[in-house]
């Protein structure tokens, strides 16, 4: 390696950090020259005592820990990083509303950024349109930055992570259906995506702060869902057919003042006799109860005539089976980051490429548990490959690509001071145009719903 990289972490005191950055850099340490030279977060690293990488990590490297509130904003944040302490990676694992600052900020001051999903979202982006709407301006300002700062560092990256496209199972359903787009032009035709997230938040959790929280004023599309999104851009993109424009609308929606008032919380409560005030409800402000939980789409693919060619569904229930046995416990603030906290991550894909294959992805597991994946394939039989195709991942995150080789590929290339090129899982921001595209229209359609407002947005243009 040509040149040490040192590495600031902004969110680095939080939960995927401590299970993913932070373990990774700690066990990259043998190969690469990295440190990790700083962390920006509200919260001193040193003091969370469930992160043993973090805190391991910290001791080794000698991290400083930046507290925002000492910063006038957050150029001065990153300028410090830059100019003071020698950082020439950033990763951001913050809450997703403060993903953008910081990103904008490390591309005008050249700083390499690997940024955790989803690159961008926006305070109160349930209730309010223009909010929203402000997702996709975001992005094109990010992008506008991005080739800015390009011009001045040619080698500069700015990519972001997604567990879902480093799994075997899901990049074999994307080559498999390439592979039949590219001999027959025959697209995606129809598709479901039913996701169900198993989180059970007891009404006095609802208040708790953190990247899986809802004081920001966003709720599930900003949490798993957005996987789920990215996933229809990129199988969409694979075998487009004849589809030029897909048009979202909103079928279902679940928010977090319809779930206090269901009380759908209480046969949990019960049989983990959960204390009296974990029922307590907590003063709530409007943007945080208008907060999606369960939402409900449906993407209509039309043809250059405006003609039907498909439809794609994505059901993200984010409040559903849970195996959650934990109690409520005031100082925890995300009880799915714990064992026994129950958080699924479970999902039923199937894709229809015409009449010509159809692939199903079902995965199922408890967040920190096992992990499974069923993968089946059909094929018609004038389609080269064998006619049903069926294969079982047990410990399906160890399948693919890890996201230790890809933080170990993405520093290679930072040492070397060469561009990044090579795995197909890491997302160069314009990339990622499409799924921010369907995600910024998702939110609209939620704060359009929200304020009484027509359920129509323009359709998008793939
Ligand atoms: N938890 C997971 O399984 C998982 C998996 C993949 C990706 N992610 C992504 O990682 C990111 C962090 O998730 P998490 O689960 O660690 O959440 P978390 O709430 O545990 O951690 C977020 C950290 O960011 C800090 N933070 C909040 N606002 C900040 C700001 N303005 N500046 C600096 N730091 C700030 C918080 O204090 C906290 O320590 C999110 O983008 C999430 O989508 C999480």
């Amino acid at each position: 390696m040509k040149k040490k990289v040192n590495i600031a972490i902004i969110g680095g005191s939080g939960y995927w950090s401590d299970r993913n950055h932070n373990k990774n850099i700690l066990e990259l340490k043998d190969e690469l020259t990295i440190q990790l030279t700083a962390i920006v977060d509200p919260i001193d690293p040193r003091t969370v005592n469930i992160n043993n990488n973090t805190i391991k990590l910290c001791t080794i490297d000698n991290t400083v820990w930046i507290n925002p509130k000492d910063f006038k904003n957050t150029d001065e944040i990153i300028k410090n990083l830059k100019e003071k302490l020698d950082v020439n990676l950033v990763i951001i694992a913050s809450n997703p509303c403060a993903h953008f600052e910081y990103g904008i900020s490390c591309l005008k001051y050249g700083i390499n950024v690997i940024c955790d999903k989803p690159i961008i979202s926006n305070y109160n982006a349930s209730t309010s349109i223009a909010a929203a709407s402000h997702i996709r301006e975001q992005y094109n300002e990010l992008l506008e930055a991005y080739y800015r700062a390009r011009r001045q560092y040619p080698n500069l990256m700015f990519h972001s992570i997604l567990r879902r496209r480093s799994l075997e199972s899901f990049t074999k359903v994307a080559n498999e259906l390439n592979k039949v787009y590219k001999k027959t032009k025959a697209g995606i035709n129809n598709m479901t995506m039913l996701i169900n997230g198993g989180v059970c938040k007891l009404p006095a959790e609802l208040s708790n702060p953190g990247a899986h929280g809802y004081l920001d004023g966003v709720g599930s599309l900003s949490h798993s869902a957005y996987h789920y999104i990215d996933a229809i851009a990129w199988f969409v993109s694979m075998a487009p057919g004849k589809t030029v424009e897909i048009v979202p609308k909103l079928n279902y929606i679940t928010r977090i003042n319809d779930y206090l008032d269901s009380e759908t919380y209480t046969s949990i409560v019960s049989i983990i006799n959960a204390s009296q005030d974990s029922l307590l409800k907590p003063k709530l402000s409007k943007e945080t109860l208008g907060c999606e939980l369960n939402v409900g789409f449906t993407f209509i693919m039309n043809n250059k005539e405006n003609i039907q060619v498909g439809i794609i569904s994505l059901l993200f229930n984010h409040i559903s089976f849970t195996t959650r046995i934990n109690n409520y416990d005031k100082s925890v603030r995300e009880p799915g980051d714990h064992k026994g906290g129950g958080r699924m991550s479970q999902s039923f894909i199937d894709v229809h490429q015409e009449g010509l294959q159809n692939w199903q992805i079902m995965k199922n597991n408890v967040a920190l548990g096992d992990n499974t994946i069923l993968l089946q394939g059909r094929r018609h039989p004038s389609i080269e490959g064998v006619g049903f195709e069926c294969k079982n991942y047990e410990n399906a995150y160890d399948t693919g690509i890890s996201m230790k080789e890809l933080l170990a590929h993405a520093i290679k290339y930072i040492a070397e001071e060469k561009d990044l090129i090579g795995h197909s899982v890491i997302r160069e921001l314009p990339e990622e145009r499409l799924a921010i595209d369907i995600y910024t229209s998702c939110y609209e359609l939620i704060a359009r719903e929200y304020n009484s407002e027509p359920l129509q947005v323009p359709g998008i243009k793939i």
